[in-house]
């Protein structure tokens, strides 16, 4: 059964309906499903079967404790990309030794904080984060395990904002460069070269850029060992995409099975770090109705909820169904729009959307990826609460902000 459906006139997360949710927790309000978030992962992990595999989660797609609870109770590793999402993963009990570090800019104070929890692995990105990785082990008498990120020159054929592994994107070393440092690693004494990673976007609808990107860095893999490097990890990335509307999107297992003979000949341990295809189905972004409003030919639904909760409509267009709380079937030509002052603040537009009421509640769908993580404060806007559902079960896993916290750390100087 899905996890989001409509049962007994009503839609229902698990067994629980979503109008109860919204009754009690307000709105707006993102709800996650435990089953979906477990169902995904599992497809994951055994799409890896009979390959030494750890399936990292990416954390910024949805850091909330009890997501990273849940996931790391499933054994599931962590990808994280600043000190923030370090201290959440192991603030939710993740192994450290199954966490890798990426990002083209980490701090002297992030590095430190990884080498302090030993983290499993630092995917390193340019020369000067090894040089400075290397120096700081070196002053604080320790070793970092090192994986570094290469940039295969493929193209994802996704969005451009989130394309990452183009020769022109600021990610990842090229791998001829990577060879090269590779070669000079000797001159950094404090860290070991045991993996390779690549990540080459997100949003992957296809599997032609994962089998090109994995030739050329299992390649540089095949190459680091010849000349006698000991390569332990061989980390894919994430990007697979899930569909949002009537996207064909490959399998985990599709995925596995088309890359399955060159992850075999790099005879390392596998890792793969998908956010989206864990967590962008398990959740919805409940709004209300505040009012009906037409403009001339133009037919509005102003909604509670808006650009600041859930971005990605405004920033990559991106489309994200939406349903009647109450099953209804009547639908109008209109646009979803929120509260805040931009033309850009929509999150569905000139669509057919469900005919709703003021006070009617809608569910924006697939908006457990990228969806609270991204969420702001823009017009002051307190950001929404977070529910989790497991069964029968639900809970508030995040409160929804109060105007105080608005204004917290900021200060009014006495020479005003
Ligand atoms: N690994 C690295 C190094 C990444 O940069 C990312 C995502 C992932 C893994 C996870 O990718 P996923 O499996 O979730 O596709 N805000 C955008 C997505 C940005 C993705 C950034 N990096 C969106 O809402 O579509």
């Amino acid at each position: 059964m899905d996890d989001f459906h409509y049962e007994g006139g009503g839609l229902r997360c698990e067994g629980v309906p979503l109008s109860e949710i919204a009754a009690a927790a307000g709105t707006p309000t993102y709800v996650y499903s435990h089953a979906a978030l477990e169902r995904a992962y599992t497809e994951l992990d055994s799409a890896f079967s009979g390959l030494d595999h750890l399936v990292c989660y990416a954390v910024k797609a949805n850091g909330n404790l009890a997501v990273l609870r849940a996931l790391a109770a499933l054994g599931a590793g962590a990808d994280i990309v600043s000190g923030g999402e370090l201290y959440r993963v192991m603030r939710a009990g993740f192994d450290p030794k199954k966490v890798v570090f990426a990002g083209v800019g980490k701090t002297e104070q992030e590095l430190m904080s990884g080498l302090g929890e030993r983290i499993l692995l630092f995917n390193v990105e340019s020369a000067s984060e090894l040089e400075h990785l290397d120096r700081l082990c070196a002053r604080f008498g320790k070793r970092a395990r090192v994986a570094l990120r290469v940039n295969p020159d493929v193209d994802a054929g996704t969005h451009d904002h989130v394309a990452t592994g183009r020769g022109r994107d600021k990610f990842g070393i090229p791998v001829d460069e990577a060879l090269a440092l590779a070669e000079r690693v000797e001159d950094y004494r404090c860290v070991d070269l045991i993996g390779i990673h690549q990540h080459i976007g997100s949003q992957i609808t296809k599997l032609t850029p994962y089998t090109e990107s994995v030739e050329r860095s299992a390649g540089l893999v095949a190459e680091l060992e010849t000349r006698g490097f000991d390569i332990r990890y061989f980390n894919i990335g994430g990007g697979l995409g899930i569909p949002y509307k009537d996207e064909e999107t490959p399998t985990p297992k599709e995925l596995v099975d088309a890359i399955r003979p060159m992850l075999e000949a790099t005879g390392t341990k596998i890792l793969c770090e998908m956010g989206r295809y864990i967590a962008g189905g398990a959740g919805v972004l409940m709004t209300s109705v505040i009012y009906r409003k037409k403009s001339g030919e133009k037919s509005f639904i102003v909604a509670d909820a808006g650009m600041n909760d859930l971005l990605r409509p405004s920033l990559y267009d991106a489309h994200h169904e939406v349903l009647s709380v109450d099953e209804d079937g009547s639908v109008a030509n209109a646009d979803l729009v929120g509260p805040v002052c931009e033309s850009g603040d929509y999150l569905a537009r000139d669509r057919e959307l469900p005919d709703a009421s003021e006070g009617d509640v809608l569910a924006i769908m697939d908006a457990g990826a990228y969806g609270f993580s991204m969420a702001s404060n823009y017009n002051s806007r307190p950001r929404p609460g977070e529910v989790m559902v497991k069964g029968d079960s639900w809970a508030v896993v995040r409160e929804r902000e109060h105007s105080a916290e608005l204004v917290k750390g900021e200060l009014v100087p006495a020479f005003l």
